[in-house]
């Protein structure tokens, strides 16, 4: 099987939907689940299910980016991933960092990239007045969000809609999405997925 490392920074419902898609028959397993900070509600979620945790704080090297990531890579490192998987890790990753995970490392984002790059996605789409909005699973590249496509998920936006109902819209289908892009993923395929 593949070994999957995933990142986090927040509450980790990503992680939890692609932990639980990694059942016998999957061509991968989680190995780790890693945070940028200690309050991270997800680490709790993955040793619930047994998965092993690390905390790599990026406070301590504040200003200081490399050493940050040179202390991320080497504790990644002791897990021996095969893949990386961003989900809702909320620190942006140099060319250096990156480079060394070519091909191996994949992101999902809330808007229906090449739109909405970045922070904020959802109170964007709303304010540009777009019908619809999504999410997107991309190869991670060094230029932030911009990697090869993986796979899309769209739905509708509805009248009255906040930057809150948008997200949670948007949220149901990410934990739909990104299992189906990473079974994809560890078996070899980059054809990408579009849902519905
Ligand atoms: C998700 O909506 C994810 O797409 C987004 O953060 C949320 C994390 O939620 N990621 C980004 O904005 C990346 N720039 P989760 O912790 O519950 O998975």
């Amino acid at each position: 099987k593949k070994r999957v490392a995933i990142l986090i920074s927040g509450g980790g419902s990503n992680m939890v939907s692609l932990v639980d898609s990694m059942g016998e028959d999957h061509p991968a397993m989680p190995v780790l689940v890693l945070a940028n900070g200690a309050e991270a509600g997800g680490l709790e979620k993955a040793r619930a299910r047994g998965v092993e945790t690390a905390v790599v704080d990026h406070r301590p090297h504040k200003g200081d980016r490399a050493s940050f990531e040179e202390a991320l890579h080497a504790r990644i490192c002791e897990a021996q991933p095969d893949i990386l998987c961003l989900a809702g890790f909320m620190r942006v990753l140099t060319e250096g960092f990156v480079r060394r995970w070519d091909g191996r490392m994949i992101n999902i984002h809330p808007s229906l990239l090449p739109k909405y790059t970045g922070l904020n996605t959802h109170a964007r789409a709303l304010a540009a007045g777009d019908t619809e909005a999504g999410c997107s699973v991309h190869e991670v590249t060094a230029e932030l969000d911009a990697g090869p496509l993986l796979g899309q998920a769209r739905v509708p936006v509805e009248p009255g809609d906040t930057p809150a109902t948008l997200a949670a819209r948007v949220l149901a289908q990410e934990h739909i999405l990104y299992p189906q892009v990473l079974r994809r993923f560890a078996a070899g395929d980059k054809t990408p997925v579009f849902l519905p």
